[in-house]
This record gives C-alpha cells, sequence and structure tokens, in this order.
C-alpha cells in the first residue's frame, strides 16, 4: 500500500511560517468541506470508518497525532507531526486517528460534502466493501 503525504510549500520569513493551500494543486482535488478535531480528550481512538466516495488530506495543524491506515489488505501506521505535512486519504480505506497530543488540532479537507451514506462504520461491512470492489475489478 503507497501512503501519500505531502510536503506543502511554507512561506517562511523572519516573522514565522505561513502555508497556503489551493485545490487542484496543493490540494489534489476541488474542496467541499473543511473541519478539524480540537479538545480531543486523553487516550481517545476515533475514526473507525471508511469512505465508499471521498478523498481527504489531513494536516495535523498543531500537536502531532497517529493515522492508521487500512485498505482491507494492509495497515500502515502514520504520523503527524508537523503543521507543513499533509496525509492523503482515499475512499475505500478504513482509518483510525489515535495518540492525540495534548492540545492537537487535526484539520481536514474534503472532496465532498458531509453524507452519512458514504460511510462504512463497520470493519466486517468494509472488507466485504473492499473484496466485492476487487473482484468487480479483476474479473
Ligand atoms: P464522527 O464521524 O464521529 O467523527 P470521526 O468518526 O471522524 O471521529 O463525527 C462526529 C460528529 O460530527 C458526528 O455526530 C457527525 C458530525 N459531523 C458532521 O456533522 N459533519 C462532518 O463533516 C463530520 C466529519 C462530522
Amino acid at each position: 500500500m503507497q501512503v501519500v503525504k505531502y510536503a506543502f510549500s511554507q512561506h517562511g520569513d523572519e516573522r514565522g511560517q505561513l502555508i497556503a493551500l489551493e485545490e487542484y494543486s496543493d490540494i489534489p482535488f476541488e474542496i467541499k468541506r473543511v473541519y478539524y478535531m480540537y479538545d480531543t480528550k486523553p487516550g481517545v481512538r476515533r475514526g473507525y470508518h471508511a469512505h465508499k466516495n471521498l478523498e481527504q488530506i489531513l494536516v495535523c495543524v498543531h500537536g502531532s497525532c497517529d493515522v492508521l491506515l487500512d485498505n482491507g489488505t494492509e495497515k500502515k501506521i502514520v504520523s503527524l507531526e508537523k503543521p507543513y505535512e499533509g496525509l492523503y486519504v482515499p475512499n475505500d480505506m478504513w482509518r483510525e486517528m489515535y495518540n492525540f497530543s495534548e492540545g492537537a488540532v487535526l484539520l481536514v479537507f474534503a472532496s465532498d460534502i458531509y453524507k452519512e451514506e458514504d460511510y462504512i462504520r463497520d470493519y466486517d461491512e468494509f472488507l466485504k466493501f473492499v473484496k466485492k470492489g476487487s473482484e468487480e475489478n479483476h474479473g
């Protein structure tokens, strides 16, 4: 499984850093929604879902957290600890976010508005869904 992590351009000078993210270039899709998690309580692990048709870029703009990515066959753990790092999460990818540092802010850019029907929140259902998809693709 290929993990796609972006290193965004930093516009730094003696005053500090600034990052600008534009759709279709820095963010590889049209940005239809932005949301963020903060005040995450100690020991919390969240996510536990996949999307049928949604791309996302996760940026831990303050603090750090870990992300488990699982495509149904392989799992990868990615640490997000820099405000200039973006993790690309495609559709059909189970994700769990955990190990949030105190005060961490996890910002998410999404390619679509919030649609509960796009979520797969049951892991066994996710495994069936990706297995079915790969059988359709490979005959
Ligand atoms: P939830 O899906 O539980 O977050 P995650 O699984 O990523 O940890 O979302 C928490 C709540 O926020 C839930 O009641 C749904 C709501 N929500 C929205 O209304 N809009 C959104 O864009 C998102 C991501 C969540």
